[in-house]
């Protein structure tokens, strides 16, 4: 076989962490993995991310909490979830029986709730921690941690300093300056970001003249978030050295890539899951496709590839 005929790679490190390919599920979508099993071979995946984990089982919004939108959906399922016992006793085994990495996603609504799970997983067989700051801090008026730079700097130092397993803080989109939050994360000794959460929205019922979720708001999702979840992953990698997930509307290769080209390392597919649950694989395969086409040995080389030529440009 010729060099030219070689495999391109798709491994990335994140981390210190050697994932197998940068494309996984993103948090609340993909249940624990034993949901899609059916559907796709998850060793194939890159990791495996887990739904919300809180200290103790959450019932979530009341219904109606889901609507279709163009081009995406609304949810305000409220991070319901077992909590960390049930997860430990229920996910985690089958988790740890498949060849891949694992990322628990971690849900609180104040520090010490988050700190408590954090501390439940220190010594079991883990790979990632991702932080979800979109949630309301209870002790301050429910607004959410990731909504403040200083917030998400405090929750961060706290909880980095329990945590034994490299720490990923995934960022809230519903902020003015995403440069300024994800700093303080980095400030904070986060190993890591991933961007974006869900975009708060709204739907009406015409027919009953009143919102349609129970909950009135809820996170929109989808293809329709995908242009806004790439202006903050863009301007994210300008400010930080950390790494990057990219997060927010991807369903193709070619999005996944316009993702790493922005600085994202890895990426998370979430809404594209529900219409098409083998769709991580057929990224996988694209990204391959377009490595082998275009000659390039890896896909560490396109990584942030995007900023280069703009740099250049003097206004
Ligand atoms: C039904 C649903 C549940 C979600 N649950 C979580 C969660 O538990 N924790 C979290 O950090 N994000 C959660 N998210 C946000 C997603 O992980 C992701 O950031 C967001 O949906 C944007 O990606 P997408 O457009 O590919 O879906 C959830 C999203 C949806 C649609």
């Amino acid at each position: 076989m010729s060099s030219r005929e070689k495999r391109p790679k798709l491994a990335v490190k994140l981390a210190g962490v050697e994932l197998k390919n940068p494309v996984m599920p993103a948090s609340g979508t993909f249940g624990s993995g034993k949901e899609y099993e059916a559907y796709l071979d998850l060793e194939k995946l890159g990791m495996i991310v887990t739904k919300g984990v809180a200290d103790r089982p959450w019932k979530g919004n009341p219904t109606p909490r889901v609507a279709e939108t163009h081009g995406g959906m609304l949810n305000s399922v409220g991070l319901q979830n077992p909590g960390i016992e049930h997860f430990l006793r229920e996910d985690l085994p089958f988790l740890q029986s498949r060849n891949t990495k694992t990322m628990v996603n971690i849900a609180g609504r104040s520090i010490e709730e988050y700190v408590r799970v954090v501390t439940a997983l220190q010594r079991q067989p883990v790979d990632f921690l991702e932080l979800n700051i979109s949630c309301p801090n209870i002790k301050e008026g429910g607004v959410a941690f990731g909504t403040d730079a200083d917030m998400a700097y405090q929750v961060t130092k706290k909880v980095k300093a329990a945590a034994t397993q490299p720490l990923i803080v995934k960022l809230s989109p519903n902020v003015t300056d995403i440069g300024a939050v994800a700093r303080a994360c980095e400030a904070g000794g986060a190993d890591g970001i991933s961007l974006i959460n869900t975009l708060l929205g709204m739907k009406i019922d015409i027919k009953t003249r009143r919102p349609l979720l129970a909950n009135t708001f809820g996170g929109l999702s989808g293809p329709a978030i995908k242009p806004v979840a790439l202006r903050m992953v863009y301007q994210a990698a300008k400010e930080v050295k950390i790494p990057i997930i990219g997060i927010g509307g991807i369903s193709t290769w070619e999005d996944a890539l316009e993702f790493i080209l922005a600085g994202a390392a890895a990426v998370q597919v979430g809404t594209a899951n529900f219409r098409n649950p083998r769709v991580m694989l057929q990224i996988i395969e694209g990204l391959e496709n377009y490595l082998r086409t275009e000659n390039i040995d890896g896909i560490e080389e396109l990584i942030g590839a995007g900023h280069e030529l703009q740099e250049g440009i003097q206004c």
